[in-house]
């Protein structure tokens, strides 16, 4: 979206227009940037930029690694707060996937945002022929297949700054997820586009955005009438011509869109008779001591303003959607006169609006990282843990899953110490004699872990591995009691390693984390009180940031 140039009103709260900024200049910049290029993008001068990174790098929004900076995981509290206060994504992400498998297409949600339209749910296919965007991009109305449906209902102004904006950036490069526009004439037939959108109900992109991609649109209507998101089928011309997918895939997106209609006029409002006020859960608490305390450890660094005003727009939520300025500070904790300053600022910014005393975010909530962050996978959020468990512990640490038999490794930080040299990234192991096998195993739901034992044909592969299928089921099945398992010198002599499971929002396990180490290290009871609580509190670390990125992604854990 064009930069807004109008200037900030009076009260706003200077540094977090500054930390909106570095946010956003991260985000197009896919994730991350050197300090000094961080500076460039922003304008911002170098102290500036660095009390800035150090505060959101303190909120876990972002992670410095040297002259870098990289938006972390956490961040995409924000954009969550967004979607789950839409509740689109909750109420029709199935119907979509379900859409998606039965086509063998992919299948996406988006929303209107100014001129544009923003995706807020992808059932993608992974194909390699075209692009595939993700929650949070935003792509110009006049190049999809939603937009001439979204601007059916654009009125005057709409297409005035929908004028504007095409005659400031004739090559659309304020979108930074779409190849720049060829001809700048191309989609100046918007309003023709609208009125067959109008007429027809549907719409199509053919080939607008690149060579290759078509799509087809239908809008979902809420109980107002209005279009509260549009269903797209996005498929590629070797499979589909536009005309092939209007014949034979119009109809089932139709049904579809019919029963994500249904879906939404049966869901409950519980807003609708009780104002959000009074039905407040417990809030994003003790905010104000957090950051005191913040201010306190990493001291003129941290920018308590920047800290608070973000936490505003985690107030928001399911069933909390709108709310007013004394529900903001009571969940935030905030004084009332800060919560408006940090309400006004964000208001300007563009990321909350204003009707009749209460506040909303806008999906501009998702420019916040979110694009870039939900491609995060498990490997990547584990990795800079990892390193940190490597640091305090001086043994290699790893993250694997589960491949048949196998465990397989998927994130490894060594020590220089000479042992495994061999394990690296991909390497397969048996499972059974592993600590990280044993903790994935224990984790398998009852009939697969039974499946998986009267199967098992173990091999001893030192003097002492564990054989005996009785004796496994019993090592199992403590390592689910306990939460983590100890292996001694059963897969190699001398090695000896302990691993803990990590566990998805749903609380499957999805994964484990082991320490190991040459058992002249440490005796057994040593990993147990030295090594064990370092890797807990890694893997929780690990999970807290799991938790937050598959909220509304599916995160790859291989
Ligand atoms: C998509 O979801 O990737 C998509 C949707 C509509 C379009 C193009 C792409 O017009």
């Amino acid at each position: 979206m064009p930069p807004t140039h109008t200037t900030p009103p009076t009260e706003a709260v200077t540094p977090l227009v500054r930390g909106v900024t570095v946010l956003r200049r991260l985000t197009e910049a896919d994730g991350s940037l050197s300090l000094s290029e961080l500076e460039r993008a922003t304008g911002l001068a170098r102290s500036t930029v660095d009390r800035v990174t150090a505060t959101l790098a303190r909120m876990g929004y972002v992670r410095l690694d040297g002259r870098d900076a990289f938006l972390a995981p956490r961040l995409m509290e924000l954009g969550n707060a967004y979607l789950s206060a839409l509740r689109l994504p909750a109420l029709l992400g199935t119907h979509a996937d379900a859409l998606a498998d039965t086509l063998d297409e992919s299948v996406s949600l988006a929303v209107a945002d100014g001129d544009g339209i923003r995706f807020i749910h992808q059932a993608t296919r992974r194909r390699a022929m075209s692009l595939s965007f993700r929650i949070g991009d935003l792509l110009p109305a006049e190049r999809t297949a939603p937009g001439p449906l979204f601007a059916t209902a654009w009125d005057e102004q709409d297409w005035a700054r929908w004028q504007v904006r095409r005659d400031a950036d004739p090559m659309d490069r304020c979108f930074l997820a779409v190849p720049p526009r060829e001809d700048p004439a191309a989609g100046q037939d918007l309003a023709l586009r609208a009125g067959l959108a109008r007429e027809q109900g549907w719409f199509l992109d053919d080939q607008l955005i690149e060579p290759g991609l078509v799509a087809l649109a239908v809008p979902v209507r809420g109980t107002d009438g209005r279009i509260a998101c549009v269903a797209s089928v996005v498929s590629h011309t070797s499979r589909h011509s536009a005309e092939s997918l209007r014949e034979t895939v119009l109809p089932r997106l139709r049904a579809t869109t019919g029963a994500m209609e249904r879906e939404l006029a049966s869901a409950p409002r519980p807003t609708d008779e009780a104002p959000a006020a009074s039905s407040t859960p417990p809030a994003p608490s003790g905010l104000a001591s957090w950051t005191g305390e913040s201010k306190r450890q990493i001291g003129r660094e941290f920018i308590e303003s920047l800290a608070r005003g973000l936490t505003v727009l985690t107030a928001f939520g399911e069933d909390r959607d709108e709310l007013t300025l004394s529900a903001v500070a009571e969940a935030t904790g905030l004084a009332r006169a800060t919560a408006r300053r940090a309400l006004i600022t964000l208001e300007h910014l563009g990321c909350v609006t204003a009707r009749d005393r209460s506040f909303r975010l806008t999906p501009q909530v998702l420019a916040l990282g979110f694009p870039p962050l939900s491609r995060t996978t498990l490997s990547s959020i584990a990795l800079p843990h990892l390193a940190a468990l490597t640091r305090r512990v001086h043994d290699s640490a790893s993250l694997a899953v589960l491949a048949g038999d196998e465990v397989q490794y998927t994130a490894r930080v060594a020590t220089s110490r000479i042992m495994n040299v061999n394990i690296t990234v991909g390497t397969r192991l048996p499972a059974y004699p592993a600590s990280l096998g044993r903790v994935l195993l224990a984790g398998l739901p009852a009939p697969a872990r039974t499946a998986w034992l009267a199967q098992a044909e173990p091999e001893a592969l030192t003097a002492h591995t564990v054989t005996g299928r009785t004796e496994l089921a019993a090592v199992l099945e403590r390592a689910e009691h306990d939460g983590y398992s100890l292996v001694d010198e059963e897969l190699e002599e001398g090695l000896r390693a302990i691993a803990v499971p990590v566990r998805d929002g749903a609380g499957q396990v999805v994964a484990a984390v082991n320490v190991a180490m040459h058992s002249s290290r440490r005796t057994p009871q040593e990993c147990l009180t030295d090594v064990l609580p370092e890797l807990r509190s890694t893997v929780a670390a690990i999970e807290a940031e799991l938790h937050v990125t598959g909220r509304f992604t599916r995160v790859p854990v291989a």
